[in-house]
This record gives structure tokens, C-alpha cells and sequence, in this order.
């Protein structure tokens, strides 16, 4: 299939970029930069041997957005293009309704103007409310969102419901829960903007000794060891889900959603243990207060993904703690040269 990619230079875009051109699909990328760089593409070329058509610009400049997919006329539009730090959109709420919200309004305005009927879209497991006793079912109840980010990827998720319907767009949602790891190649991975906002590049960014110690945000929650709870799954899992969802719409027609996590709770000193078994890196750590918009525990029933989209976990943990590291150690300070 010919697919273009919203967002396809970040973090997770890039490397959805590399399981769908691995798999013999055709890919363009949209995007602004504004939370990645262009290094990132030609990496992705490097490591499929194959050229990715990348366009500049934002998402939400809806004529040019409708120019590129005229011109592009992509089979299936997957929408990862947005901004996804939970600390950050508490205390930016405006910039995140503002971005995200309008991503999704511009494209499916292209889409519509354009005539695209197929759509996979990026949403999140913050989108589920906080009084869900995980694991999360797609059925539970959704909405009362614990942070800014949460509620605009919810609201993006209503707006694409009664759009596509009206539309006919086949269209796949799928809730990622917390991406993490690297592509074994070590030569895509996430590079956080200034302080890392996530667990994971913050833990890397010890270990090479950029920061000095990670801070852990709580450690009086319900929980065995008193640390929050999430569902870490390797971004080249999630990537390949993507392929998945990709073959689904093309097969079939109306709205569905699926969550993609491994399914398997763990706290942040799990992770952090877990990081320094695979390092051989110690990671100081302090205890700080709560951080605003966190909640206790979230992971992942994955039983719909795994019976209706027949995709799989295959990486675990210790997979992800080692190629995160890869990562980090051949690229000290990220794309840049
Ligand atoms: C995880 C845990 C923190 C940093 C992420 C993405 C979001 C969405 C959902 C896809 C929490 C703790 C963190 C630190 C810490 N993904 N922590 N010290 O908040 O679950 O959200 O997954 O849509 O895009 O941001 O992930 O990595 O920020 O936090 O103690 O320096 O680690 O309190 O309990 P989160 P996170």
C-alpha cells in the first residue's frame, strides 16, 4: 500500500516508517519538526535501504496538507502527528487542545476534500478515566481524563467516531500505552526536547551521566513497591501493530479500536532494576512528590489486538532496557552530528 505518515520523523512515527517500509509498503511522511529532526528520515532510509518521501509541513496548514495528499494519493492516512507529554500538557493545556485538536480537524478535512478512505490514528491509554481497575478493556469507560493530553487525544477520538462514520473512512484506533526501547539498530530512538519529560530517556540520560539522578515522582501510591504502574512496550512492537491495522482497514470497512501494550504492569523502580540489569549502569534516584496528572496504575488487556488484528507481543523488558541503551550510548546527543 502507498501510506502516509503524520509525524513520521518522531520518536514512534520513525519507527512505524521502518516496519512498514520493511514490510514492502510505500511511505511519505508529513511533518513540522517541531519535536524531531530530518536526521531521523535519513536514518530510517539507512536502516530499510529504501526513500522516504518527507514533506514539510504542519499538519494543521490544511491547504497544504491537501495538496500533499492529492498529490501523494495515500491508500491509508496514519495520524501519529501531536504533542504527548502528560507533564508537559498540565502545564500547557492551551498549546496541547490547540495542536492536537486541530491536527485531526485539518486532516479530515483533507481527507474528506481528497477522497482518502482508510485512517489509523494514534491514541493513548490516558484516554481511559481514572476509577478503571486495570487491566484495561477497549469497553471500560473513557473520558474523565487525569491530564490535558489525555482528554485531547479522547476528544480527537470522539471527532474522528462521527466523522468517519458520516464518511465512510475505515478507520483504526489504536491506544498505546507507554512506548519504550529503540530499534535494534541503535540508529533511530527518542530524543526528548530539553528535559526529558518521560521515564525512560530520563533513566538514559543518567546513565551516560547527563543528569545526575532521576527523580522519582512518588513512592506512597497503593502499589507492592509505592511507585506508579504502566504498561512498557517495546515501539517496535507497537510499530508492527501498525502494520496490522494498516492490512485491517484495507480489509474492512467502519470504525474499531484496540489497545497495544504487552499487557504486564510495572512500577518505576522495576524499571529502573530492570534498566540497570541490562546496562550494567547503576541509576541514583531520589524520592520527590507526586507529579500532577499521573495515575496509579495503568496496563493493558491486549486479548482484542491479539484475536482480531492477530498481532503479538514479541519483545520483552530486558529487550527494550538494552536496545533503549543502544541507543543512547551511539548517540550521546541524539541526531545531532
Ligand atoms: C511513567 C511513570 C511518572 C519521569 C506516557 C506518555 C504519553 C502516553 C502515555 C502514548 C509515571 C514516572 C517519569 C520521571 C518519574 N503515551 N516518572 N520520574 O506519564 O505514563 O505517559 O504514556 O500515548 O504520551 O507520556 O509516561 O514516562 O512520563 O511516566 O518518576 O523523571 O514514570 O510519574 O509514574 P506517562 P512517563
Amino acid at each position: 500500500m502507498n501510506i502516509l505518515l503524520t509525524g513520521g520523523a518522531g520518536y514512534i512515527g520513525s519507527h512505524i516508517a521502518v516496519a512498514l517500509t520493511d514490510a514492502g509498503h510505500r511511505i511519505s511522511i508529513v511533518d513540522n519538526f517541531v519535536n524531531s529532526v530530518p536526521e531521523a528520515i535519513v536514518r530510517v532510509e539507512k536502516i530499510t535501504g529504501k526513500n522516504i518521501v518527507l514533506h514539510k509541513t504542519d499538519v494543521t496548514d490544511r491547504e497544504d496538507l491537501t495538496r500533499i495528499l492529492h498529490d501523494e494519493k495515500p491508500d491509508c492516512v496514519i495520524h501519529c502527528a501531536g504533542l504527548k507529554s502528560v507533564g508537559e500538557s498540565v502545564k500547557k493545556p492551551l498549546k496541547y487542545y490547540r495542536n492536537n485538536i486541530n491536527t485531526t480537524l485539518s486532516l479530515l478535512e483533507s481527507m474528506k476534500e481528497t477522497g482518502i478512505e482508510r485512517l489509523v490514528f494514534s491514541s493513548s491509554a490516558t484516554v481511559y478515566g481514572e476509577d478503571n481497575i486495570p487491566p484495561f478493556t477497549e469497553t471500560m469507560p473513557k473520558g474523565r481524563c487525569a491530564n490535558p493530553y489525555g482528554w485531547t487525544k479522547w476528544m480527537q477520538e470522539q471527532i474522528i467516531e462521527d466523522v468517519v462514520k458520516q464518511l465512510k473512512i475505515s478507520t483504526v484506533i489504536l491506544r498505546y500505552f507507554n512506548p519504550t526501547g529503540a530499534h535494534k539498530s541503535g540508529l533511530i530512538g527518542e530524543e526528548p526536547n530539553g528535559l526529558p519529560n518521560n521515564l525512560m530517556p530520563y533513566i538514559l540520560q543518567v546513565a551516560d551521566g547527563r543528569r545526575e539522578h532521576l527523580t522519582v515522582f512518588g513512592d506512597d501510591y497503593n502499589t507492592p513497591d509505592g511507585t506508579c504502574r504502566r504498561d512498557y512496550i517495546h515501539v517496535m512492537d507497537l510499530a508492527e501493530a501498525h502494520l496490522k491495522a494498516a492490512e485491517y482497514v484495507e480489509k474492512n470497512k467502519g470504525l474499531d479500536v484496540f489497545n497495544i501494550g504487552r499487557g504486564i504492569p510495572c512500577s518505576v523502580l522495576e524499571l529502573v532494576k530492570a534498566f540497570e540489569e541490562a546496562s550494567e549502569q547503576t541509576i541514583k534516584y531520589e524520592i520527590g512528590s507526586r507529579r500532577d496528572g499521573d495515575v496509579q496504575d495503568i496496563w493493558a488487556d491486549t486479548s482484542k489486538a491479539e484475536e482480531v488484528l492477530g498481532w503479538q507481543v514479541h519483545r520483552g523488558i530486558n529487550e527494550m532496557c538494552q536496545d533503549a541503551w543502544n541507543w543512547q550510548k551511539k548517540n550521546p546527543a541524539g541526531y545531532a552530528k
